[in-house]
């Protein structure tokens, strides 16, 4: 029999993952607490920005396989393989990860749960959680069976990635889980996409070790770009160089103003939280390191601007073009441009920020600030520039009509994202992070 699914919890991973479950032909029923959220998704109206994610949701609407609620019963009913896309942001004052929302949702499905039931994680959580849960369902649930299963997917990328993974990993401790996923997978499995199947610590593992390796290769090239900068030399031509090695290879190896967003700064925490649980704290050590070089990027930036303004902020208007942690996302969360853009206003800078779709969900978080949608507008009267997410609109800006706005054209370059000459050729100042100056 071909299985229903619920996704329990619909932000960026679970309304992705419902809506391309739906895609694949199942029957989905999304959950969410919040009506608002679940209003909107039933309209087939995406509640925040990922390209490609609206014509999936519409679609799948439309032919009946996927709804949404807010209420568990309906969800549990409706299904029998449970998915876990709920938040683990990190907690309060600490490190490690706030799991309540996992927990939580668990605790809400399962007196609705048929025996029999599937419960698949998928949500970014500390090493021990599958666990975990599989021994609080034992004894409220007994027949009700768990599987970790982490997601890959990128914002900006979140429906491809989805559809297309590198790879798929479950976290089984029966034979009867592991078909329950491979059925659900099939359409992908069927494409090739490898299939991993593992215990449940090392599925978990397997998930903030990626991150964190990721997070590891940001700031490597961030580091260079520090000793790049004292000696005069090029990150982005180390870059190139060295990314021809295919044992370290091109990609994440772009210099700039560093990670942001809701995984990589908050998953490498929790898993240092964790490990020092473990008592394998000095094993991620690094990790700290990794997280100050990072860190580092932003208070740089905020002191090249200084001294691009001859040493002080006050009465000086910059433009900060980029709000959301990374292009094609209005996703503000640990932005490190918003951040850049929030230290200069409060040491004195009139500070305007601009971006394609983040505006909204900046000044729900940062009110005070000043907001402009209109590059030019944003760009007008200026005194610095500074280029903090790699936007499409600003790597195609033409440099002789923004200079054509600003009061004085000096630009810091956050993302190594802008061609030196052509803007150098305009008359602007240019700098940018691990290169040299003109
Ligand atoms: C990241 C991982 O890439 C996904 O595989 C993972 O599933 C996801 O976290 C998650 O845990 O849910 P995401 O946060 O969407 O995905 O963003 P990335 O594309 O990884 O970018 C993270 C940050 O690193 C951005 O701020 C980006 O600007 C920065 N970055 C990326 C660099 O500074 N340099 C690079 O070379 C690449």
């Amino acid at each position: 029999m071909t299985p229903r699914l619920s996704v329990i919890g619909t932000g960026y991973l679970g309304a992705t993952h419902a809506a391309c479950m739906a895609e694949l032909g199942f029957e989905v029923v999304g959950l969410d607490i919040s009506p608002a959220k679940v209003e909107l998704l039933t309209k087939g109206t995406v509640p925040f920005f990922e390209p490609g994610l609206g014509e999936v949701l519409a679609r799948n609407i439309a032919n009946g396989r996927l709804r949404f609620t807010t209420d568990f019963a309906e969800a549990a009913s409706g299904a029998d393989v449970h998915f876990i896309c709920v938040g683990t942001p990190q907690a309060a004052g600490a490190q490690k990860a706030d799991m309540s929302q996992v927990f939580g949702s668990v605790e809400q499905l399962a007196p609705h749960l048929s025996p029999g039931a599937l419960v698949v994680g998928k949500s970014t959580v500390p090493v021990g959680t599958a666990d975990e849960i599989a021994r609080r369902l034992a004894i409220s649930n007994p027949g009700v069976e768990v599987a970790w299963n982490p997601e890959f997917l990128r914002e900006g990328f979140a429906v491809n990635d989805t559809l297309h993974p590198d790879r798929l990993v479950v976290g089984v401790r029966s034979d009867r889980a592991e078909q329950r996923l491979r059925e659900v997978y099939a359409p992908i499995i069927n494409e090739g996409v490898p299939f991993l199947v593992m215990d449940f610590p090392t599925a978990e593992l397997v998930k903030v070790a990626a991150n964190s390796f990721l997070a590891t290769k940001i700031s490597f090239i961030n580091a260079m770009a520090e000793v790049c900068e004292a000696a005069g030399a090029d990150v982005t031509r180390l870059a190139e160089a060295i990314g021809y090695d295919p044992r370290i290879g091109n990609r994440f190896l772009a210099a700039g103003l560093g990670f942001g967003g809701g995984c990589l700064p908050k998953d490498i925490r929790a898993f240092m939280a964790r490990a020092g649980e473990l008592g394998a704290d000095e094993a991620l050590m690094f990790l700290r390191e990794v997280d100050q070089i990072n860190l580092r990027r932003r208070v740089h930036t905020v002191d090249l601007a200084r001294k691009a303004l001859d040493g002080s902020f006050i009465d000086k208007r910059i433009t900060v073009l980029g709000a959301s942690f990374k292009p094609d996302s209005d996703d503000v969360r640990d932005s490190p441009s918003l951040d850049v853009a929030v230290a200069m206003s409060n040491a004195g800078a009139d500070v305007v920020v601009n971006d394609p779709k983040g505006l909204d969900n900046a000044a729900r978080v940062y009110p005070h600030m000043a907001y402009e949608q209109d590059i030019m507008a944003a760009l007008s009267g200026s005194d610095l520039v500074v280029l903090g997410t790699e936007w499409r609109e600003y790597r195609e800006l033409d440099p002789a009509a923004a200079a054509a706005q600003v009061r004085s054209p000096r630009i810091i370059d956050g993302r190594n994202a802008l061609d030196p000459i052509a803007w150098r050729a305009a008359g602007w100042t240019y700098r940018a992070l691990g290169r040299p100056h003109a």
